[in-house]
């Protein structure tokens, strides 16, 4: 029997404890020290994730860049701190909401991803969405999009839309850097509709502030 992609998750939803337990064990026994692709071979830490583990928000971005090579986190350079406005913007704090990648370890020169080493290092994102089993998913730009919903279509196409990906609802919209490099006016107002949408879904109070400012 073929199950579907996107059939809901079926697997018990864990306690803080036990998802702290499962989280760092497949972080020191299979990603730390991980050399199935090419991406190890550069990498200074690998990058796992973080964030508040029964989160119901989780934002996915494509891979560590410079920043979070050296420091093992995600999200942490200026990437990293247009995300945190966006987040204070839904009216969360960062620790409220968990962050992961695509990819745990930088690809050199900040280059994309390739396809192998996306479906390579994907399960351990998989694995972090069941386990941490949030209420939606904001998909950070096209490599995140495309590796987790499978879809080739453009961003503009996607974004600003409700998809599935095991029960749970995500949402696309474009990357932090993105925004800063093409900082305009639709841009930064396409980005906070899509985070509106998802405060909307999440039962949570709409500001007038525009969250990619
Ligand atoms: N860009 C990403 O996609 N992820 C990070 O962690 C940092 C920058």
């Amino acid at each position: 029997m073929t199950i579907p992609d996107d059939s809901p998750f079926t697997s018990a939803i864990l306690s803080l404890e036990e998802k702290l337990r499962v989280l760092n064990e497949l972080n020191t026994t299979h990603i730390v020290g991980c050399t199935r692709c090419r991406l190890h071979e550069k990498r200074t830490n690998t990058v796992f994730g973080e964030g508040d583990l029964g989160a119901k928000l989780m934002f996915i971005g494509e891979g560590p860049g410079a920043d979070e090579d050296a420091q093992g986190r995600p999200f942490v350079g200026r990437a990293g701190q247009k995300l945190n406005d966006m987040i204070a913007a839904m009216g969360l704090k960062r620790e409220q909401v968990y962050i992961g990648n695509v990819v745990k370890c930088r690809p050199p020169d900040n280059r994309v991803p390739a396809d192998d080493e996306m479906e390579t290092c994907l399960p351990y994102l998989l694995r972090q969405i069941e386990v941490i089993r949030p209420r939606a998913i904001v998909l950070l730009g096209l490599t995140a999009t495309k590796a987790v919903l499978k879809k080739k279509q453009t961003m503009s196409s996607m974004r600003g839309q409700w998809h599935s990906f095991r029960g749970i609802k995500v949402m696309p919209t474009w990357h932090p850097s993105y925004i800063l490099r093409v900082y305009t006016p639709q841009v930064r107002g396409q980005v906070w509709h899509d985070l509106q949408m998802v405060m909307a879904e999440l039962g949570m109070a709409s500001s007038t502030h525009d969250g990619a400012e």
